[in-house]
């Protein structure tokens, strides 16, 4: 054996190369918004895909990390898929101004597009493999994302967020707390909501992601109203049924129910779970086909 190889087997045996997450400060960001972007990548790098992780309000990209709730860490090791960490500058994701809810708009956005373009070109992603998550913040942020970049991401799941242009701002705040939408009274038929999705990305008409739903009965920040609301959007962004083409009680775990909407819309209602749904890794994973 070589001496240059010998001395990386040791280095590795010696878990001198151990996985960390990584901040990266210049991600070619030509967006207003300039949220943090962290990065983790595994030890053993075994897929081509990505898992964009969305912290909640309150949070950062390594408080929601280093949460033991938040699994995509661990999934990240055990599959070996690379996962991005943003981190947002306000309290909460900018979901509420024009700037974020436009394509290209320069919000938040626009920032986290430009994070999964850096990380796609230099980890060699398979951009048809880009997933994104989050909860409750970053499920609106996720639920936004899914919308203005339509072509950029894959699928999504979302555990407890609003549809996409709920949380709007009407002072233009790029961060604001809406009481009507949080408070599950802002209601709109399916075709509402799809044309808010439209005016999001004007023109658009190419391939949209695919869309996992969760939500707690008892949410009590966001509420459970917000559940239909999505799936409502949804189902008429995809342009299918609001009937559920299957419907499965108590999966992926007990009191919860799995109701699909062909294969391209996926609801699951938590019954007598609270805010946010826990993350179920397994579920989510089988949904980005991980
Ligand atoms: C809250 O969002 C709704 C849309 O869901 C919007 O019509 C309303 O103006 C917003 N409220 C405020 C105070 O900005
Ligand atoms: C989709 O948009 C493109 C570009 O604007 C246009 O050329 C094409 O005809 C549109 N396709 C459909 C099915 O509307």
């Amino acid at each position: 054996m070589h001496w240059h190889l010998l001395s990386t087997v040791l280095l590795f045996g010696a878990g001198a190369f151990a996985a960390y997450l990584k901040q990266v400060t210049n991600y070619n960001n030509d967006a207003k918004a300039k949220p943090g972007m962290w990065v983790y990548v595994p030890d053993s790098v075994k897929s081509d895909a990505l898992v964009v992780a969305i912290h909640s309000c309150q949070s950062s990209a390594q408080s929601y990390f280093q949460n033991s709730k938040i699994p995509w860490h661990q999934g990240s090791d055990r599959k070996g898929y690379v996962t991005v960490w943003p981190s947002s500058t306000t309290e909460c994701w900018g979901v509420s101004s024009k700037a974020s809810l436009t394509h290209n708009g320069g919000g938040d956005s626009n920032a986290i597009v430009n994070m999964i373009k850096y990380v796609v070109t230099q980890y060699n992603i398979d951009p048809k493999k880009v997933f994104v998550t989050g909860g409750s913040s970053g499920a609106m942020m996720s639920n936004v994302l899914a919308v203005t970049y339509p072509d950029l991401i894959t699928a999504v799941s979302l555990y407890s967020g609003v549809p996409a242009g709920c949380f709007v701002s009407a002072s233009g705040a790029a961060a604001a707390w809406n009481n009507t939408c949080s408070g599950g009274n802002s209601k709109a038929s399916p075709e509402q909501w799809g044309n808010v999705v439209q005016a999001m990305y004007p023109g658009y008409n190419g391939t949209r992601p695919r869309m996992q739903i969760w939500h707690g009965s008892t949410d009590g920040t966001l509420s459970p109203n917000n559940y239909q609301e999505t799936i409502d959007q949804w189902t008429n962004v995809l342009g299918v049924s609001i009937t559920p083409t299957s419907s499965k009680p108590n999966t992926p775990e007990k009191n919860y129910r799995m109701d699909d909407f062909g294969p391209n819309v996926e609801g699951i209602w938590a019954q007598g779970v609270g805010h946010p749904v826990p993350s179920h890794l397994d579920a989510s994973e089988a949904w980005f086909g991980l």
